[in-house]
């Protein structure tokens, strides 16, 4: 199978530095898949027209795709209905929808609950909404030394003021995979909004919302081998449909007067001006793609590359893995004594290898773990024994050079 995938990927077949590239960053974001590609290419060259205002038969047909995207990324995450999927640029832009629609929630004395794992995408669209109120606090549920999410904390944070809880499913930096569904639950016996940032999560494990019960949830299209600049976010739909607007425009109203309009019900309200159509059309085929392969295989994959990936790093003198998680996702964060991890970034791509350096977006984490950045690895189904053989053998060399 691994074959096919591979083929797939065009890209993980370069020459960098005389060396078969070995991508290992795709926590930052995935190679994309040729199949995808050739969707796009194939709506921009044929099937091209603006949606849902078209006299046309081009513009029906790409209102049907756009909307039969909706309806596969519903089906993908197990979302009750098609009109709980808001199509945004992106985990961030989807964030921040949240953030501000749930403003009105936020009352004297309010808490907004966040954890240490937080991507600054996570973290800073709360504390804008939180500069804009009376008394809003952030708070933040303690990592214990391994990198898990420490649950005795969570309940004891908790309290009538509690709000919302917005949390990461899987660290960017330790791959910590979170519970979940323990999680929501926890918060929903608190009465408390639940915001599951889904962005290193969803090409790692399957998503059912419904399972899970959280209230909303955000992706990436471009962490699951879909382009850039489309995202998905899924929310109750009555949740939904009870935030304003977050920004105005055309495709999101009822009836515009000149000094009051009237908008939409979710999710067309949330998505003013001209979609993203072929992003969307894309991301639908990424999906679908990674269907095709099934999660188990590509946890059985991943799994395999990661357990001879620790084995060797945790033998490597002097290289310290950060975090230790009771579920590890694809991501390894490390360094090596003596050398800054940026140089470690340098001399591993010297010889074709793609790693992500520095602080990851998660400077309160970096803070906690007492560094300024880490190295950091990420799997994904176009890596093989190959890839891990090199990058054990290239990491050899930089200590050396070191
Ligand atoms: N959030 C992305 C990362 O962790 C960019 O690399």
């Amino acid at each position: 199978m691994i074959e096919s995938i591979k083929s797939n990927f065009p890209q993980s077949t370069l020459e960098i530095e005389g060396n078969r590239l070995v991508y290992l960053d795709s926590a930052a974001t995935t190679l994309k898949a040729k199949s995808v590609i050739d969707r796009l290419s194939k709506f921009y060259l044929y099937e091209s027209a603006n949606v849902h205002r078209g006299a046309h038969v081009l513009s029906d047909r790409a209102t049907s795709l756009y909307e039969q995207s909706r309806t596969d990324v519903k089906n993908f995450i197990n979302a009750n209905s098609p009109n709980e999927i808001v199509f945004t640029r992106g985990t961030t832009e989807a964030i921040n929808i949240v953030a501000r629609g749930l403003k009105s929630v936020l009352t004297k004395g309010s808490k907004i609950l966040l954890t240490e794992l937080e991507h600054h995408s996570n973290i800073v669209p709360w504390q804008i909404i939180c500069q804009e109120l009376d008394d809003v606090k952030i708070e933040y549920v303690k990592i214990d030394k391994n990198g898990d999410l420490n649950l005795e904390d969570l309940k004891e944070k908790i309290c009538e003021k509690t709000k919302i809880l917005s949390f990461t499913a899987c660290s960017n930096v330790l791959g910590t995979i979170n519970p979940v569904k323990k999680i929501c639950a926890i918060a929903k016996q608190n009465n408390i909004i639940t915001v599951v940032d889904a962005a290193q999560w969803v090409a790692a494990r399957p998503t059912d919302v419904q399972d899970l019960d959280c209230d909303y949830l955000a992706f990436s299209g471009h962490k699951i081998f879909a382009p850039f600049g489309i995202g998905v976010l899924y929310g109750k739909y009555e949740l939904l449909n009870s935030m304003p607007p977050y920004q105005g425009g055309g495709s999101m109203i009822n009836h515009v007067d000149h000094n009051k309009s009237t908008y939409l019900e979710a999710p067309f309200r949330f998505e003013a001006g001209t979609p993203n159509v072929g992003g969307a059309i894309a991301l639908a085929e990424a999906l679908n793609y990674v269907k095709s392969i099934g999660f188990n295989n590509i946890l059985d994959l991943e799994s395999k590359l990661m357990t001879k990936t620790l084995d060797q790093l945790l033998n490597i003198e002097g290289l310290k893995v950060f975090g230790a998680p009771n579920e590890r996702s694809n991501i390894i964060s490390f360094s090596i004594d003596g050398a800054h991890h940026s140089d470690i970034g340098t001399l591993l791509d010297k010889q074709g290898i793609a790693i992500r350096t520095g602080h990851h977006c998660c400077q309160l984490l970096m803070k906690k773990l007492n560094v300024t950045g880490t190295a950091r690895i990420a799997f994904s189904i176009y890596n093989d024994e190959f890839d891990i053989d090199a990058f054990i053998k290239a990491l050899n060399k930089v200590r050396e050079f070191i």
